[in-house]
């Protein structure tokens, strides 16, 4: 069923009230074609649990929010299984829901927001781990030519918080289902970040899969805000990805910055520390909206902040880490 003129505020988690022309809720395949056959010619707007987007005015379209559930088995053996899942389930019930079943994989991804048919679009990832690692396939729509197609590993191409459905193909797919699989025979991922000591402080020697995903979520819940009470999408920024040759002029000048090994000779550098070091951690305007006080890669809305606004703050920043630190911020959040 079709509404109009509904207030998406409690659909994102930035909580920003902008106004959506139209709206349907879609839970099988035959309710996508059966309301893209009538409305099929307006501007669209796929949501999943609307954490990883920015609305910076009303919608002049129709949003689809994507809300097919399921959970089955696909294949199983002694050593593993493949679990699919609908575009519609929440992420992390998922995850618990797979750990609750002694399926392992997918533990250091605990607490993420959003729904599962939204985890491929940027390959989310945490804590050591990027669902490319456990990914197996998924079924999307063609929005356009109104048919199925089952996209495996190499289809995708997954990066850093990058696949085929943000960049060649935006826009034109509906993900309905993804495929994971999972280990019956665990190999725990500890080593990143604080996972360990965190570990250490619940008194756990030999962790499980349920003791790994409970420290993250400590982690998580002790750095990151809270949607529910204070607006945000997580970290607004990707972590930039620079030459050996600019992290050695860095160093000269910043001896301690921050930095991890990426692909083809490359280092990550921290957007979090970059933006802190540019003044910008903690900075709030009217009491609003701004800068987290504890994490500055989070833009944060306190109170009634609009879209724009936000997005506007975006650049300032991006203009003054370019000008102190000659790196480029790439926006992580979808702007619409
Ligand atoms: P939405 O925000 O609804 O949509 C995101 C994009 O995907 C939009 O462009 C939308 O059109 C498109 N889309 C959504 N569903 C579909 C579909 N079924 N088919 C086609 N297109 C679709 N991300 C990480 O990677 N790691 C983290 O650690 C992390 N931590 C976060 C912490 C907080 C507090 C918050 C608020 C966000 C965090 N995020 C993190 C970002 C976010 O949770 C993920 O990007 C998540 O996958 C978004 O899911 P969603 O369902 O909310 O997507
Ligand atoms: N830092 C600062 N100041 C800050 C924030 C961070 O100096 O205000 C420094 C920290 O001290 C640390 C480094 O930056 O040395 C990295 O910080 P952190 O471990 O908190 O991770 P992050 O780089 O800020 C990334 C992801 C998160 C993910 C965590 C854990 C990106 C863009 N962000 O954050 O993902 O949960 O690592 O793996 O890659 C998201 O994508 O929305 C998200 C939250």
């Amino acid at each position: 069923m079709i509404q109009y003129k509904v207030s998406l505020k409690s659909l994102n988690t930035f909580g920003i009230d902008a106004i959506a022309d139209s709206y349907a809720l879609i839970q099988s395949t035959d309710d996508i074609s059966q309301i893209l056959e009538k409305h099929g010619e307006k501007e669209l707007l796929i949501l999943g649990g609307g954490s990883n987007i920015l609305l910076t005015k009303d919608f002049n379209g129709l949003v689809l929010k994507n809300d097919i559930q399921g959970f089955r088995i696909v294949e199983e053996s002694e050593v593993d299984v493949v679990v699919e899942a609908g575009a519609g389930m929440n992420w992390h019930q998922f995850v618990m829901r797979c750990i609750d079943c002694n399926y392992g994989g997918l533990e250091n991804l605990s607490l993420i927001p959003g729904n599962v048919g939204a985890s491929p679009m940027q390959n989310i990832g945490a804590y050591g781990v990027e669902i490319k690692d456990v990914f197996t396939y998924l079924d999307a729509y063609h929005i356009k030519e109104k048919k199925s197609k089952r996209f495996y590993f190499d289809d995708c191409k997954f990066g850093y918080r990058e696949s085929i459905f943000k960049n060649e193909l935006k826009g034109e797919y509906l993900i309905c289902r993804v495929a994971f699989r999972l280990s019956k025979k665990h190999t725990v991922k500890t080593s990143y970040g604080a996972i360990e000591d965190e570990l250490e402080s619940m008194g756990i020697n030999h962790p499980t899969i349920k003791n790994v995903s409970q420290a993250v979520i400590n982690i998580r819940q002790s750095k990151l805000p809270d949607p529910n009470k204070i607006g945000n999408a997580g970290s607004f920024f990707k972590n930039p990805i620079v030459s050996m040759e600019l992290l050695e002029k860095l160093q000269n000048k910043y001896p301690d910055i921050p930095h991890y090994p990426a692909p083809d000779h490359k280092v990550k550098l921290a957007a979090g520390w970059l933006i802190e070091q540019s003044g910008w951690k903690g900075k709030t305007y009217d009491n609003r909206y701004g800068v987290h006080k504890l994490q500055a890669l989070v833009l944060v809305n306190y109170k009634d902040a609009k879209g724009d606004e936000i997005l506007a703050l975006s650049s300032q920043i991006i203009k003054d880490v370019q000008q102190k630190f000659n790196v480029s911020l790439e926006r992580e959040v979808n702007i619409i």
